[in-house]
C-alpha cells in the first residue's frame, strides 16, 4: 500500500509518499518534504492564518510534485491520499483537502480525511510498531492533552488545558524575551546552561488530583519576573535563567500530570505499553530527558519520535491514513473542513476542574 499525504493545517506545506512495507520509519518514509512559513510570519511574532493559506496555496502542487518525484512514483501507483481534514486554520486545511480531493477523483483513488491529531497520536507506530493501548502526551503549538490511545479511532480523552496550550506557553515566553519566533526551540536553546533555581516559577495544576493542564498562570508569572526583575534589557544569564526555569516548571508539570494519567489508565484495567510523547514541544530535549527520568523510575517505555516527526509534517498523515485505509474506513468527497475536530468527541468539558496553582 503506497499513500500520498498532505499536510496544511498549520504554518507548515508538507507533503509524504509512505508505503507499509518494511518494519522501520526510514524503510516505509518513500519521501517527506515539510516547506517551513517561519520566515513569512517571524515579522508578526505568530502565525498569521491569511499568510499561511496564501502560502499553501502558493507552494503546495509543487510540493506534492517533488515528493512523487522523490518516491519515484507516478499518481497512479497510488492506493490512495490522505490529507489533514482538521482541526487547524481553516484557510490552510481548505487547501490541503480541494487539493487531495482533485487528486482523488483525478486518479479514482480513496479519500481520507485525517484528524492532524490522530497523526501525531499515530506515529509512534510509524517509528517503532508501538502496540495498543499506550498513553499518549500530546504537546503542540495547538494543544496540550493526555489521551488513552486504545485503537485507530479509539481515543479516550483523560485531560486537557484549561487555557493555553503547551506550545503556546512557549512561544509567548520567547515573545516577551524578545527571541523571536518560532518560541520553542528559542527557548530551548536559551536555557542551555541557565540556572533553572534562580526564578520561583508557579507549577499550575501539579498536585491536582485530575489530568488537566493550565498554563496561563506559568505565562503571566513569567510576565511579572521580566517587568519586576529583569527590566527592559535582560542579560543573556537572565534570558538563559528565567528560560530553564521556565522548563523547569512545565517539566514538573508534565511529570505530575502523567503520573495521574497512568493511575486513571490502570484504573480503567488497561496495561500501557508506553507512555509516547507527540507533537511539536515533544521535539524539547530538556522536557524529553526530564520524562525519560520519571518513566524510568516508574519502568515505563517512554516513546518519544524523532524532532523531524514530532513537528507538523506529511509523514504522520500518510501514516495515518495507511493505517485507516488498511481498515476500509475511507472518507466521502463530500468530507467538509474542519477548523475544530476533537479527537475523543465523547471526554467531558474540562470547565470547574480548576486552574489556581
Ligand atoms: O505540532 P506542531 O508542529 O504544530 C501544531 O500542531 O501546533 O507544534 C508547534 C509548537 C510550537 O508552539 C513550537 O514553539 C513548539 O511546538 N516547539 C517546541 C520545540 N519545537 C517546537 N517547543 C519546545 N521546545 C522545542 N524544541
Ligand atoms: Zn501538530
Amino acid at each position: 500500500m503506497i499513500i500520498l499525504g498532505i499536510e496544511t493545517s498549520c504554518d507548515e506545506t508538507a507533503a509524504a509518499v509512505l508505503s507499509d512495507r518494511g518494519e522501520t520509519a526510514a524503510e516505509r518514509i518513500l519521501a517527506n518534504l515539510v516547506l517551513s512559513q517561519d520566515e513569512a510570519h517571524r515579522p508578526y511574532g505568530g502565525i498569521v492564518p491569511e499568510i499561511a493559506a496564501r502560502a499553501h496555496l502558493d507552494h503546495l502542487d509543487r510540493l506534492i510534485g517533488q515528493a512523487m518525484e522523490q518516491a519515484g512514483i507516478d499518481f497512479a501507483a497510488l492506493d490512495g491520499v490522505a490529507v489533514t481534514g482538521g482541526p487547524g486554520l481553516i484557510g490552510g486545511v481548505m487547501v490541503g483537502v480541494m487539493t487531495a480531493k482533485a487528486i482523488a477523483l483525478a486518479h479514482a483513488l480513496p479519500f481520507l480525511a485525517v484528524n492532524h491529531l490522530e497523526g501525531h497520536a499515530l506515529t509512534v507506530r510509524l517509528t517503532e510498531n508501538l502496540p495498543f493501548p499506550y498513553l499518549l502526551l500530546l504537546v503542540s503549538g495547538g494543544h496540550c492533552q493526555l489521551l488513552c490511545v486504545e485503537g485507530v479511532g479509539a481515543y479516550r480523552r483523560l485531560g486537557t488545558t484549561l487555557d493555553d496550550a503547551i506550545g503556546e506557553a512557549f512561544d509567548k515566553t520567547a515573545k516577551m524575551l524578545g527571541l523571536g519566533y518560532p518560541g520553542g526551540p528559542a527557548v530551548e536553546r536559551a536555557a542551555l546552561g541557565g540556572n533553572a533555581q534562580r526564578f520561583d516559577l508557579p507549577r499550575p495544576m501539579k498536585g491536582r488530583p485530575n489530568c488537566h493542564f493550565s498554563f496561563s498562570g506559568l505565562k503571566t508569572a513569567v510576565r511579572q519576573v521580566i517587568a519586576r526583575a529583569l527590566g527592559e534589557a535582560p542579560t543573556p544569564t537572565d534570558t538563559a535563567d528565567l528560560c530553564a526555569a521556565f522548563q523547569a516548571a512545565v517539566g514538573d508539570v508534565l511529570v505530575d500530570r502523567c503520573a495521574n494519567g497512568l493511575a486513571q489508565m490502570r484504573a480503567l484495567g488497561l496495561s500501557e505499553t508506553a507512555l509516547v510523547v507527540a507533537g511539536g514541544v515533544a521535539a524539547n530535549v530538556a522536557l524529553g530527558a526530564r520524562l525519560a527520568g520519571w518513566a524510568e523510575e516508574e519502568n515505563l517505555l517512554l516513546a518519544v519520535p524523532p524532532p523531524a516527526l514530532c513537528t507538523d509534517n506529511g509523514a504522520m498523515i500518510a501514516w495515518a491514513g495507511i493505517e485507516r485505509l488498511g481498515l476500509g474506513l475511507t472518507d466521502g468527497l463530500d468530507f467538509a473542513p474542519r477548523p475544530r475536530w476533537p479527537l475523543d468527541a465523547d471526554a467531558p468539558p474540562a470547565i470547574g476542574a480548576g486552574v489556581k496553582a
